[in-house]
């Protein structure tokens, strides 16, 4: 299985030769650490999600939580046939603890090539340690990936992109790995108005991800339960509109079926999820359109696809 790696700089193909992939011609040496090839460096920007995925692991995993939000949300925007999508290369950016690679794997047949920047790799395999053998995970950017050009029939990114340092050579390096004719598929925030980025979230976030990661989490678990609160008493009030003020997560959007324990277990990981991250860009349909057709992609889908549990703005598109 580590016979498909190419090296992200000379495309050059690896070797495994001990606890290393190595481009013989060139003496580049990529470490493989629990199991798990390593293209990136240590420390990166990724840090808070590495922290998050690993300490939620769970949370969001289908077949933990007993809800069926990843499978839902994940073929609700892909739009995929479960047959089709077990003998095609498919490619996932962004994996985080894996909840739509556990989708991938148990819902098909097939194959699963996935990366994430950040040690939340870990994460994924511990989770889906059942399908090893058609889990080809590895730790790397989406701007360094370990695969040629022109590789995979299939290319999904979900939750991700907002996320990276450059949206557009986000989405540019997403289409460099698909084969022609192969698709691409990706969700993002999408920016809604002027009143956007007029959220707590993007106003202390600025502050907030420049505090150690512990000291966040802990200042969220002390006060999440008073912020829920109060978000439930505006939203009863029809004053849904100040909510934006209470530095958490939207808990309104919460799929249906979640115990008290899991709410708030979800709402102070998705609290700091949206106020650890040192980029987040949200981006305007139109705008994530454009960057797909100036990468020569003609566009098959782009607006709201809804799923139970919640809503994406989703943008589809076919390699020319
Ligand atoms: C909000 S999480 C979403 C994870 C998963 N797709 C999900 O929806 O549960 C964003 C993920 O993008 C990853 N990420 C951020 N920048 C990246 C990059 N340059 N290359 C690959 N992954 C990146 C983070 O490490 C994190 O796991």
């Amino acid at each position: 299985m580590y016979n498909l790696y190419f090296s992200p700089d000379s495309q050059q193909p690896l070797l495994k030769k001990g606890d290393f992939l190595i481009n013989d011609k060139s003496g580049e040496k990529f470490p493989i650490v629990q199991g798990i090839p390593r293209f990136s460096p240590e420390v990166n920007y990724a840090d808070n999600f590495g922290y998050q995925w690993n300490k939620f692991d769970r949370t969001q995993l289908d077949n933990f939580s007993n809800i069926n939000i990843s499978e839902s949300r994940f073929y609700a925007t892909t739009n995929w046939d479960k047959k089709d999508i077990s003998t095609q290369s498919v490619l996932e950016v962004g994996s985080g603890a894996g909840r739509f690679s556990e989708v991938f794997l148990r819902t098909t047949n097939g194959d699963l090539h996935s990366i994430d920047y950040s040690t939340a790799v870990n994460a994924n395999l511990k989770n889906n340690k059942k399908y090893r053998s058609r889990l080809f995970l590895s730790q790397a950017s989406i701007y360094n990936m370990p695969y040629l050009d022109n590789t995979f029939d299939k290319v999904f990114c979900l939750g991700v992109l907002q996320h990276t340092p450059s949206f557009s050579n986000s989405v540019a390096a997403l289409i460099s790995k698909a084969k022609k004719g192969g698709e691409i598929i990706v969700d993002f925030y999408p920016i809604k108005g002027w009143y956007t980025k007029i959220h707590s979230k993007y106003l202390l976030r600025p502050f907030t991800k420049l505090l150690p990661k512990k000291i966040l989490l802990t200042l969220i678990k002390i006060n999440i339960r008073w912020m829920m609160l109060v978000f439930d008493l505006l939203v009863r009030m029809r004053m849904k509109l100040l909510t934006r003020f209470i530095p958490i997560t939207d808990i309104s959007n919460f799929p249906k079926g979640l115990t008290k324990k899991q709410k708030i277990e979800w709402a102070i990981m998705d609290t700091f999820d949206g106020f650890s991250p040192e980029y987040d860009n949200p981006q305007t349909i139109k705008n994530v359109i454009d960057m797909f057709k100036f990468n020569n992609c003609k566009i098959t889908f782009a607006g709201t696809i809804k799923f139970s549990g919640g809503c994406a703005t989703v943008v589809r598109a076919i390699k020319a």
